[in-house]
């Protein structure tokens, strides 16, 4: 019978239970994320400084009258304002102040030379207006005087006028030379 308890007091022995077997500690997650900046840059609040001197407008206007020649006259020429100047340029020697080559005095205007019969060419005047054709002063500036009939030499003697004098000339004809 005592063998028996022995073996009781023996089988009953219940080891330990492993305290340190339930470790509840376990790494902590980081929590704690990145930190969102929340200092934004600063932003700049000063604007460019506007130029308030705005730069001077009157600084002298550019010359408009530099270059381009007058435009060509469109109306009626006149012999005081269109033809005058360049009879007294080319033909003053002969035929004005006082000089009058051929009986011719310029220095009259239209006088002398409007519906006034030519001494060349008694058959033709002078100046036919609307007509340069039938006028004798036309056909000694151009040198056509001979096959019109007259005589002498072209007009102005010893010189010449440029083409646009010429053109001149003959739109005082044909816009019906007035004075
Ligand atoms: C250097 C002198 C001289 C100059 C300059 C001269 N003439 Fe004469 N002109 C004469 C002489 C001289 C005559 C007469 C002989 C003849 O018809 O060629 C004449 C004749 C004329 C006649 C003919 C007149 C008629 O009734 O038949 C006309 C028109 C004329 N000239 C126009 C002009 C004009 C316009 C100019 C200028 C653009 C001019 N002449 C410049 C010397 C000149």
């Amino acid at each position: 019978m005592t063998l028996f308890l022995f073996a009781l007091a023996c089988a009953g022995g219940d080891p330990d239970p492993d305290a340190g077997s339930d470790s509840t500690d376990t790494t902590p997650s980081p929590t704690d994320t990145t930190p969102e900046p929340t200092d934004t840059p600063p932003v700049p609040t000063d604007d460019p400084p506007v130029p308030t001197d705005t730069p001077p407008t009157e600084t002298g206007t550019p010359p408009t009258e530099t270059g381009t020649p007058p435009p060509p006259p469109t109306g009626p020429l006149s012999y005081d304002t269109d033809v005058r100047p360049i009879f007294e340029a080319a033909c003053v020697n002969c035929h004005m102040n006082g000089e009058t080559s051929g009986s011719l005095d310029l220095d009259l205007g239209v006088d002398a030379l409007v519906d006034v019969a030519s001494v060349d060419l008694p058959s033709m005047v002078r100046v036919r207006p609307t007509k340069s054709e039938n006028s004798y002063l036309w056909h000694k500036l151009e040198g056509t005087h001979i096959d019109a009939g007259g005589s002498g030499v072209k007009m102005p003697k010893g010189g010449s006028l440029t083409p646009t004098e010429l053109t001149t000339v003959k739109g005082w004809i044909e816009s019906g030379a007035g004075p």
